[in-house]
């Protein structure tokens, strides 16, 4: 797979693609990350990238010159083994769809990626209009830039192509994963008591039907938990 980042910030992805499973990844050449600076798409003395909008308010917005020109740039440089695969466009912005493993799964799926980070305000709107990218969210917070949600695309996408993970079947048993996407229930190592709290006893007892059905019980409990919302759910009325 190949994963174009186009960012005004590539150093930020440094550490982040040198660390191991991404940097393992690569070295295996199962996936060929590519960082790309919209400022050199830039014009004038001054490289400006961003400008006041139109009809006022608030901070500055990304033009749509240099945003189009580097995607474009990205988008041709197509190596011939890519050639016939058409390249995904997503942009990371808090308007767009929710990120969730499902995605995650779709997104695995094809040959190429281009990631657009946007900063300050956002993106003009002729920057959608022109590229239609898919806009992706990694949750209902805002943050200063679209890098951080990047990576996350990027880690979760990276762990689902066949051979990154050591173990195949590690990414199964993921969180999320499966038909039923049930979050995962409590793994235990050794020791088997630490600071008077015990290991279950069914997972030494050896027993790998009554094991698999308690972890599956687990993972029921502990999905129902975390999908009562404590905070404005239905459940705080009345
Ligand atoms: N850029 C700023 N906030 C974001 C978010 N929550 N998800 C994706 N991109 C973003």
């Amino acid at each position: 797979m190949r994963i174009d980042v186009v960012t005004l910030f590539p150093e930020m992805f440094q550490g982040f693609l040198e660390g191991s499973l991404l940097g393992a990844a690569q070295a295996a050449g199962l996936v060929d990350i590519r960082l790309t600076n919209i400022r050199d798409f830039a014009q004038g003395p001054h490289r400006q990238v961003d400008d006041k909008p139109y009809g006022g308010g608030p901070g500055m917005l990304l033009m749509p010159g240099p945003v189009v020109e580097c995607v474009e740039s990205v988008l041709a440089d197509a190596p011939p083994s890519l050639a016939a695969s058409k390249p995904h466009v997503l942009m990371l912005t808090p308007a767009g769809r929710p990120l969730t493993q499902e995605l995650v799964e779709e997104l695995a799926r094809h040959d190429r990626l281009v990631l657009l980070c946007g900063r300050y305000e956002g993106f003009d709107q002729r920057v959608t209009d022109t590229l239609k990218p898919e806009a992706i969210s990694i949750g209902d917070y805002v943050l200063s830039g679209g890098e951080v949600a990047a990576m996350v695309v990027i880690e979760a996408v990276t762990r689902l192509i066949p051979g990154v993970l050591g173990d195949a079947a590690s990414a199964d048993d993921d969180s999320f994963s499966g038909v039923d996407r049930l979050v995962e229930g409590p793994q235990y190592t050794r020791p088997r008591e630490f600071r008077g709290l015990r290991v279950p006893e069914v997972l030494l007892s050896g027993d790998h039907r009554r094991i698999a059905d308690w972890r599956r019980e687990q993972a029921l409990s502990a999905t129902q938990r975390r999908d009562r919302s404590p905070v404005g759910s239905d459940s705080d009325l009345p």
